[in-house]
């Protein structure tokens, strides 16, 4: 309830011959400008929650779910792109209207004003698992999002939500996460009241995790003899914090770790995926330095493979370092196990695409029963 607002219950307002009621919680008056957000209509696509939002990163794996999120409670959408091709699916989300795609380049200073200039919030989605010859992890992890902080404090943005890395550190060995450390920390410097986000690796349909294992048969991933620990998260549980972080105002300036309910070495993923999925996954140990140079040489094929900064990623545990969680913000992260043959049912073959999970995989009867009946 704001102090001195009461809109309350008794407020009414024709619109369209429809008599709207707008209640106290409608309006939301940021802490940080003073801005007020005004909530319109019956809460769905074709409402308004009053937010202007930029998401950055928007046409990648994570950037449909959260725009899925957003779109759906009626909120406008800057929907910065490079492609064209890559951005249709995500018109569709919202109401007619309400997602309005921007073309931008990184390195055009303009179109990235352009694409904030009238928003309350800005996510940062933007990375790459790789370098290309026009963009290095520098450009897009740090400089990029450092312009985007910079221009987001121009403006007088209300909440930036920055997405980094679980074990982002500026000394790790993988130049991904020393990058994602070293954005981090410059975002922080220039948006101090940023929200920095550092998920696990994510799962979820079309995924580069779970489907990159089951696809690989194993061959590329029993790097660290399988034993490296992770904690793959749902994708849809970390766009659904990232939501919560759009009114969450006690989010600001805080960092959170997101990670699944369990812990697993990727042999045990592995051997899950095989469970799942009936395909014959080998057993073979790759050593990290012939790991390393397979990606190396795999890297000069035109197309993306595995990189070598990815097998640096792969011998590092993920570790909590305190931070806040999902707990925080009062979400309990899905189970892999019960929700994976969601994911892995399409690499079965047609002998065994609708048999049920056999006894003994976690989660079996669960999924029998949402799935089959
Ligand atoms: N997926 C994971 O498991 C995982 C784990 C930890 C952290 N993260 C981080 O979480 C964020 C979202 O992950 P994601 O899986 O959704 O990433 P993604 O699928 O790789 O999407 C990355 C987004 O960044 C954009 N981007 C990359 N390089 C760009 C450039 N040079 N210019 C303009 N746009 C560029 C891409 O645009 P285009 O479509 O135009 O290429 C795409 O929209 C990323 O920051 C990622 O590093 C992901």
């Amino acid at each position: 309830m704001i102090a001195g607002f009461n809109l309350a219950k008794q407020s009414k307002q024709t619109v369209a011959g429809l008599v709207q009621k707008r209640f106290a919680h409608d309006l939301i008056v940021s802490p940080k400008t003073g801005r007020t957000i005004i909530r319109t209509g019956g809460g769905g696509r074709s409402s308004s929650n009053g937010h202007v939002v930029t998401v950055f990163g928007c046409t990648g794996f994570l950037g449909r779910y959260l725009i899925n999120r957003l779109a759906r409670e009626g909120a406008h959408i800057i929907v910065p792109y490079r492609d064209e091709d890559d951005m249709r699916h995500l018109k569709v989300m919202g109401d007619l209207g309400k997602i309005v795609p921007m073309e931008i380049h990184l390195r055009n200073k303009d179109s990235l004003e352009a694409a904030i200039r009238h928003s309350d919030t800005v996510y940062n989605l933007l990375g790459r698992d790789y370098e290309t010859r026009n963009f290095s992890f520098s450009d897009i992890h740090v400089e990029a999002a450092g312009v985007i902080a910079e221009l987001a404090q121009k403006h007088d943005i209300d909440r930036f939500i920055q997405m980094s890395s679980m074990n982002a550190d500026v000394d790790s060995p993988s130049r991904f996460l020393s990058t994602k450390a070293e954005g981090e920390q410059l975002v922080r410097s220039i948006f101090p009241s940023a929200t920095i986000v550092r998920p696990s690796f994510m799962y979820g349909q079309e995924d580069r995790f779970l489907a990159r294992l089951a696809m690989s048969r194993g061959l590329s991933v029993r790097i660290n003899g399988g034993m490296t620990k992770v904690r793959p998260v749902n994708v849809s549980d970390v766009a659904t914090a990232m939501h919560k972080m759009l009114d969450g105002y006690n989010t600001a300036g805080e960092t959170f770790e997101l990670v699944g309910d369990k812990v697993y070495t990727y042999k045990e993923l592995l051997d899950y995926i095989k469970e799942t999925t009936n395909l014959d996954i080998g057993d073979i140990n790759v050593p990290k330095p012939i790991a390393s140079l397979m990606a190396k040489a795999m890297n000069l094929l035109p197309w993306q493979t595995l990189g070598a900064d990815e097998i640096e990623r792969m011998m590092l545990d993920d570790k909590l370092t305190g931070v806040k969680t999902f707990k925080d913000l009062e979400i309990e992260p899905s189970s892999l196990e019960i929700t994976g043959i969601q994911y892995l049912r399409r690499f079965r073959t047609n002998l065994y695409s609708d048999e049920p999970l056999k006894k003994g995989v976690v989660g079996a009867k669960k999924v029998f029963h949402t799935s089959y009946l």
